[in-house]
């Protein structure tokens, strides 16, 4: 898979990206990141990559000229499955969406930055708008981040343990059980006997109502 990442801010997703599982991703091939710097691409003798907003306003928006000549440019080297835009107005990212993306080959990730970008750039490049959450972040690059590891950590051969983002949190719309190491007392706190008595077929059974228990108290909605 391959996703290039269009930002006013490169170096702001840089060190998410280049550090533990996801580091080893590249490294081993499974995924090929590239960051644009979008201000590379700007027509303006200053830089600039934003401007006034027409009919007055608050807040500067990000001009459509560079975005689209570095979309242009990307979409005539390789055809792109998503444009993602990554906006607090779009789509709530959740483990289905994930999934989703992580069978694709090429994406486009897309940051925003101030009040947001020229509104042709969602209406003729965009395919999709994703939230991280409803709240505002100053802007899109720790949500293109999220989203960028929440998809590699699903790629074939990513994990070494390949059951293992199979076995997340959200993979079967059920949290995870909890879990324990050693030592098995710490001051007078005793991990659950069943997890020390070796009979996996029981163990399992208490992770089951565990998972189930936890969700049904905290996230009710996943159950429905
Ligand atoms: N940009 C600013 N806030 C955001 C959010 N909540 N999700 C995705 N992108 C954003």
């Amino acid at each position: 898979m391959r996703i290039d990442i269009l930002t006013i801010l490169p170096q702001l997703i840089e060190s998410p990206l280049s550090d533990s599982i996801m580091q080893r991703a590249q490294n081993k091939g499974c995924i090929e990141i590239h960051l644009h710097d979008i201000r590379n691409y700007s027509v303006d003798k200053h830089n600039r990559v934003d401007d006034y907003q027409y009919g007055g306003g608050a807040g500067m928006v990000m001009s459509i000229e560079p975005i689209a000549s570095l979309i242009d440019k990307l979409q005539q080297e390789r055809s792109y499955d998503e444009v993602i835009y990554m906006s607090p107005d779009g789509d709530l990212l959740n483990q289905t969406m994930c999934n989703q993306l992580s069978l694709y080959k090429n994406l486009i990730i897309l940051c925003g930055h101030y009040k947001g970008v020229d509104e042709r750039i969602r209406e003729h490049y965009i395919t999709k708008e994703i939230s991280i959450g409803s709240y505002v972040l100053s802007g899109g690059e720790l949500a293109a981040a999220v989203l960028t590891d929440a998809i590699t950590r699903l790629l074939p051969g990513v994990l070494n343990n390949e059951t293992s983002a199979l076995t997340d949190s959200f993979q079967d719309n059920l949290l995870s059980p909890p879990i324990y190491t050693r030592p098995p007392k710490f001051k007078d706190w005793e991990v659950p006997p069943i997890l020390l008595s070796g009979n996996q077929s029981e163990i399992e059974k208490w992770r089951e109502n565990k998972a189930l228990e936890r969700t049904k108290k905290r996230r009710p909605d996943l159950l429905d």
